[in-house]
């Protein structure tokens, strides 16, 4: 902990190579997406005007780094810590239900005279949370472009409060093009360096060596980096050698680093009225042909946890197809036919009920890409919002990497599926799925 404790002010050498490969898929999203006309920005009127909101976005981001460092160091505080939280220390009277993790940074700044600390308990003490409770489609234009939401209603009448919408041509040609050539050229310059593979188990592990033909490569837990479910450097390069790489590729990118994360936003919130203070981080995804997640039947995708009890859940999704798909590729739900995989076309469902209830009937799946390539970009949004919800999280110091060096996770192997992120989560720490943490 006192290890903790010194790095609070000092942003760590991740932080700022973060902030780097950040700037340049920031740069070329900016670059790229000129053609964004101005007015769907709130008053980004001028060039001008859209570098001093990118410069503005990127000093609160840097101011931001060592307050959500200060979080993640009291989520490593131990459950044992939390437990004797309840009656230790007296939450505040407030309407709120405060959460372990937010219990977790409550007591730390209790316990210390760290100003750091103090400030962000501040900051989530008068954090007010906002609900998403219902989503509002409705017609917009954008640069000529008419835009009316088309509902797909399911085959069969259903009880299900699952509503699924469709907008064509929600994301212009050119704005689908610049996101697609800022990832790939994000994950180009990723491939510099060999990524490090997760596995969420050794059976898993075990089952991709197997499939690769290596099941003579005996591993056991040991062969996990201290604390987290990742090969070392050297293991990931032989497995990488070995396997068949048919792997999605994902990057990431917050709201506030880059001007389409604004345009994205406003328009969302428009057409769709999702609200910005309940939006979460843009992921664009990649599938190569051949590869589809959760392909079999049995394994779908739920974007919220079924019979979960947090509202801090998924609340909708919003998908936009960025590139035409000749065969496959398709987004499935239960009943319905959602038609092509077209360029610039958006999809919008609820996962949960206006009572904040996870929908059971909102499971869907991505299925195989057949021919061409399927770029997707997506965005979570939150029935109820929280504190770290659409900030840029700092890396986890485990395992120990080299700057910009990714990450490749492998699930459950009936997933069938390894996914590449260019940024790291926590999933991988042992401690963390351990306490059952969520806090991105
Ligand atoms: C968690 O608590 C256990 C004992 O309860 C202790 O051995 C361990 O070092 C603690 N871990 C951290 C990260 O503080
Ligand atoms: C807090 O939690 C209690 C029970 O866990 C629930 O009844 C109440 O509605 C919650 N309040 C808020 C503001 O979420
Ligand atoms: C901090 O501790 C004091 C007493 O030690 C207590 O009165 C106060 O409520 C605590 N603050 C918080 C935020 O829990
Ligand atoms: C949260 O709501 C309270 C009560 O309405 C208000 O006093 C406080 O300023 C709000 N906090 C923020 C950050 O807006
Ligand atoms: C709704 O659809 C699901 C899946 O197709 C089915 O299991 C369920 O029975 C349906 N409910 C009603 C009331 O039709
Ligand atoms: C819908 O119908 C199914 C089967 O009749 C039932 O199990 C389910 O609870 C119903 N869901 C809602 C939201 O009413
Ligand atoms: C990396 O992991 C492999 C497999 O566990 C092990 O044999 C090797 O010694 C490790 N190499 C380093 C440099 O730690
Ligand atoms: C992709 O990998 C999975 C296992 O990781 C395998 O079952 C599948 O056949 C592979 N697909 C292709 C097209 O290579
Ligand atoms: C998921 O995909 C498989 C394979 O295409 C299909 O058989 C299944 O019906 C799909 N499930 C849903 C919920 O669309």
């Amino acid at each position: 902990m006192g290890g903790q404790k010194k790095k609070r002010h000092i942003p760590t050498t991740s932080h700022r190579n973060k902030t780097s490969q950040n700037g340049t898929m920031t740069a070329s999203i900016i670059e790229q997406t000129n053609s964004v006309s101005s007015k769907d920005v709130p008053n980004g009127r001028s060039i001008v005007k859209n570098a001093l909101f990118f410069l503005i976005g990127a000093v609160l981001m840097a101011l931001l780094m060592p307050q959500i460092q200060n979080l993640i160091n009291a989520l490593r505080n131990n459950r044992s810590d939390n437990s004797q939280i309840s009656h230790q220390l007296e939450i505040p009277k407030t309407d709120k239900n405060f959460s372990d993790n937010e219990i977790a940074v409550l007591k730390k700044s209790n316990e210390t005279t760290d100003e750091n600390n103090k400030k962000i308990s501040k900051e989530l003490m008068d954090f007010n949370a906002t609900f998403l409770t219902k989503i509002t489609p409705k017609k917009i234009f954008v640069d000529g472009r008419r835009i009316p939401p088309v509902e797909l209603l399911p085959q069969k009448p259903n009880n299900s409060s699952v509503k699924v919408f469709l907008f064509e041509e929600f994301l212009s040609e050119a704005e689908c093009d610049g996101l697609m050539s800022a990832h790939n050229k994000h994950v180009h310059d990723a491939s510099n360096v060999d990524p490090i593979l997760c596995f969420d188990s050794v059976s898993t592990l075990r089952q991709h060596l197997k499939e690769a033909g290596k099941q003579q490569v005996k591993v056991t837990p040991r062969d996990f980096t201290p604390g987290t479910t990742c090969v070392n450097a050297t293991f990931s390069r032989q497995l990488k050698a070995w396997f068949r790489q048919n792997w999605s590729y994902s990057t990431a990118f917050y709201p506030g680093e880059n001007r389409f994360s604004a345009v994205f936003a406003h328009r969302v919130q428009q057409a769709m009225g999702l609200i910005e203070s309940n939006g979460g981080k843009f992921q664009i995804t990649a599938y190569p042909e051949g590869v589809g997640e959760n392909y079999c039947c049995t394994k779908l995708i739920q974007d919220c946890v079924v019979d979960g009890h947090d509202q801090r859940d998924r609340v909708a999704t919003v998908l936009v197809y960025l590139q035409d798909v000749q065969e496959g590729g398709k987004t499935e739900f239960p009943a319905r036919n959602l038609g092509e995989t077209k360029k610039g076309r958006a999809l919008l469902w609820n996962n949960m009920n206006e009572n904040g209830k996870c929908e059971p009937m909102s499971i869907h799946n991505a299925s195989k890409v057949v021919t061409g390539h399927k770029y997707i970009l997506q965005r979570w949004y939150y029935y109820k919002s929280f504190y770290s919800l659409g900030k840029r999280p700092p890396e986890p110091e485990l395992p120990a990497r080299e700057s910009g060096q990714s990450r490749v996770s492998c699930d459950e192997y009936d997933h069938g599926s390894c996914r590449w992120y260019d940024e790291w989560n926590y999933d991988h720490l042992i401690e963390y799925q351990r306490q059952k943490l969520t806090l991105i």
